[in-house]
């Protein structure tokens, strides 16, 4: 007999998130969109194993990626968030007016109404992660390292990020190939690529990069 399209199946809970209305989200960037056909592919391939995801995003600015995380990955009550930002922006971004950037992040939050927990900690990520490391909690399956963009800060962020993954679990490095300058003036130090390519040279026993995924953002999976 045909199953009833509305019938609820009694063996599967499925939190409904309510789509936020376009009007209830408001952002001024997108940096974002042009990695999702990869977070798709590797999120939905951990969400298989693992129902109840642990995110960490080192460098959230007002919450694009933290908002389809919620409505495509966290949507029960037991995903967590963990969202690091400063809400000052980075060096590049100095000419942009910031004052109300934590307000306009935890708003776009809000508009969501996902249940899964999304815990924001407002500082430098170097403070922030160290204090992560430091309570021992919970390690995660998929983090994005987003912050700073400065070479010594990257590397940072890298290697804590690093100690709070899970085995198997994901970073994400993003703006690998990134640079504002002019080609042939490049500053290494200025740029994420120089700390990332330091990072896995050095933890090469400890991970591996993923294969066949557009070279923007930077995939690594930890042994
Ligand atoms: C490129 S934006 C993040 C974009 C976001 N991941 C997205 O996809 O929409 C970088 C963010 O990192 C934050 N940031 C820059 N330097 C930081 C630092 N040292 N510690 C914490 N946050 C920082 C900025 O405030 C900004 O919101």
């Amino acid at each position: 007999m045909p199953k009833s399209k509305n019938k609820p199946n009694p063996q599967k809970t499925e939190f409904q998130v309510s789509p936020a209305k376009p009007s209830e989200l408001h952002f001024t960037q997108d940096w974002f969109s042009r990695s999702i056909p990869s977070w798709q592919f590797i999120l939905s391939r951990m969400a298989q194993k693992t129902p109840h995801l642990r995110i960490l995003e080192v460098g959230v600015f007002e919450g694009r990626s933290t908002c389809w995380l919620l409505q495509n990955f966290c949507k029960t009550p037991e995903s967590t968030i963990v969202a690091i930002d400063s809400f000052q922006g980075g060096i590049e971004h100095k000419n942009m007016e910031l004052g109300g950037l934590k307000k306009q992040f935890e708003n776009n939050i809000a508009s969501i109404g996902s249940p899964a927990k999304v815990d924001v900690r407002a500082g430098l990520s170097i403070d922030q992660l160290c204090r992560l490391v430091a309570e021992d909690t919970e390690s995660f399956d998929f983090i994005s390292v987003d912050a700073s963009h400065q070479a010594a800060d990257v590397l940072g962020d890298a290697v804590l990020a690093f100690q709070l993954l899970k085995r198997g679990g994901v970073i994400a490095f993003d703006d690998y190939i990134w640079s504002p300058m002019r080609p042939g003036t490049e500053n290494p130090l200025f740029l994420p690529k120089a700390a990332i390519d330091a990072f896995t040279t050095i933890y090469s026993q400890k991970l591996r990069i993923l294969p066949n995924l557009p070279l923007y953002q930077l995939y690594i999976q930890k042994y």
